[in-house]
C-alpha cells in the first residue's frame, strides 16, 4: 500500500515536504489517486461546478466564443482546457461554441491531462464532437496561435509547501513517521530564504505554491505573446493570507490528508493573489472576481430560465442547480474566477474592472 511505501521512504531518506506527499498521493504511477483511481461525480468523492449543470459549461463555451470575436475571429485559436477530468465541461463548452458560426472551425482541442482513466474518459465523452489532442503542458501545443484556456478546479489540485510560525520564527511542515509507525505532521527546517511569509500570530500555517505560481506565469506568458485569454476557476482566497487548507476528499468528506494516502483527492485552496501576481509579471492582465459574479454577468439567470421552459417537469431541480453554482452559502463565493488575458483585452464577465 501507498502508505507503507511511503513509510518505508521516510525511514530511508527523511521527512516528506508537503508538496512532495501531494504529487505522490496524486500522481504516483501505481498508486496514486488520479493515476489509478479517480473518483468523480455524485456517486463518487467530489461533485464539481460541470457536473452540477450543463449551464456552467455553456456559459464558458459562449465566454470561449466572445474572447475568439474579440480578439478578430483569427483563423486557428487553440482551445485549451487544464484538468478537464470526465470531459464533461468541455462537451456542454463545444455545444454552446456551435453558436458563434466560425469558432469551433478554428478551434483545435488541446486537453492536458495526467490521469491515464481520466483521458480514455474525456475521449469517450467528446467523440463525436471534436477530435481532441493531449498535451503534457502550454508548451506542447502550438506557438504560433491565439489560446484561449479554460480550467475548473486544476490549480486546487497543485501541490503546495506549508511552514507554521513558531516563537523561533518560521519552520517548514513536513510528513514525517510517528512513534507508532504512522504518517504524522513534523516541523522540518526553515522555509527557503527569499519566501515571503504573511506576518501571524505563533502557531498559524502559511502556504504557498511554486506549481500554481509557475501556471500563473507560463499561461500570463502565453496569452500575453499568442494573443488570447485564460480562465481559471477554483475555491481560494482572493486576499493573501495564513491557514492551513490542506485537505483530503473522499466520498464527499474531508478527511485527514494523511488517512489514507492515494484513496482520496488532495487539494488546497488556491492562492489567487499569487497567481494573479506572476501572471502579470510576465506581462498579462489579470482579474478575479466570484463565481456568482462571474455567472450572472454571463447571463446564468436567463440561461436557467431557458432550461426551465423547455422542461417545466425539471424546472425545480434546474432551480436547485443554480442555487449551487452561485449562492453564497455555495459555490458562488467560496469559488472565485481568475481571468489572464493579453493586455489591452477585457474578457467577457469582466467588464467594467479596470
Ligand atoms: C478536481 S479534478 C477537476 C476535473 C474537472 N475540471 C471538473 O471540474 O470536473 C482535477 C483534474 O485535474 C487533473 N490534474 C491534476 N493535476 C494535474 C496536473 N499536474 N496536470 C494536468 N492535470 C492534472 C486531474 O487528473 C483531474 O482531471
Amino acid at each position: 500500500m501507498l502508505r507503507e511505501r511511503l513509510a518505508a521512504r521516510i525511514r530511508r531518506s527523511g521527512p516528506l515536504r508537503i508538496d512532495e506527499y501531494m504529487r505522490l498521493c496524486l500522481h504516483d504511477p501505481d498508486e496514486g489517486y488520479y493515476a489509478t483511481r479517480p473518483d468523480l461525480g455524485a456517486a463518487g468523492d467530489f461533485v464539481t461546478a460541470p457536473l452540477v449543470s450543463q449551464m456552467f459549461g455553456e456559459l464558458l463555451g459562449l465566454w470561449a466564443a466572445q474572447v475568439w470575436l474579440s480578439i478578430g475571429a483569427p483563423t486557428r485559436v487553440s482551445l485549451i482546457e487544464l484538468g478537464p477530468g470526465l470531459g464533461v465541461m468541455m462537451s456542454d463548452v463545444l455545444r454552446a461554441a456551435r453558436r458563434a458560426p466560425g469558432f469551433l472551425d478554428a478551434a483545435e482541442i488541446w486537453l492536458m491531462e495526467t490521469s491515464a482513466p481520466l483521458r480514455a474518459r474525456q475521449a469517450e465523452a467528446l467523440a463525436g464532437l471534436a477530435a481532441p489532442r493531449w498535451a503534457a503542458d502550454l508548451q506542447a501545443t502550438p506557438q504560433d496561435v491565439p489560446a484561449i484556456v479554460l480550467a475548473n478546479e486544476f490549480l486546487d489540485c497543485l501541490p503546495i509547501r506549508q511552514a507554521v510560525r513558531t516563537a523561533e520564527g518560521w519552520r517548514e511542515q513536513v510528513v514525517a513517521l510517528a512513534a507508532d509507525g504512522g504518517l504524522a505532521f513534523a516541523l522540518g527546517p526553515p522555509p527557503p530564504a527569499g519566501r515571503a511569509l504573511p506576518d501571524t500570530p505563533v502557531g498559524l500555517v502559511a502556504e504557498w505554491s511554486d506549481e500554481v505560481e509557475a501556471a500563473g506565469a507560463a499561461i500570463g506568458e502565453r496569452v500575453r505573446r499568442t494573443g488570447g485569454a485564460a480562465l481559471m476557476i477554483d475555491y481560494g482566497r482572493d486576499a493573501p493570507g495564513p491557514g492551513d487548507t490542506l485537505q483530503a476528499l473522499r466520498r464527499h468528506r474531508k478527511e485527514c490528508p494523511l488517512a489514507r494516502p492515494g484513496e482520496a483527492d488532495l487539494t488546497a485552496h488556491v492562492d489567487f493573489p499569487a497567481f494573479l501576481t506572476t501572471a502579470r509579471s510576465a506581462g498579462a492582465s489579470a482579474r478575479i472576481t466570484t463565481q456568482a459574479r462571474f455567472l450572472e454577468a454571463m447571463g446564468v439567470r436567463t440561461r436557467a430560465a431557458a432550461l426551465a421552459r423547455a422542461r417545466p417537469d425539471r424546472a425545480a431541480a434546474i432551480g436547485r442547480q443554480l442555487e449551487r453554482l452561485i449562492a453564497p452559502g455555495e459555490m458562488g463565493v467560496l469559488f472565485k474566477v481568475a481571468a489572464v488575458s493579453a493586455p489591452g483585452l477585457v474578457p467577457p464577465g469582466f467588464e467594467g474592472q479596470s
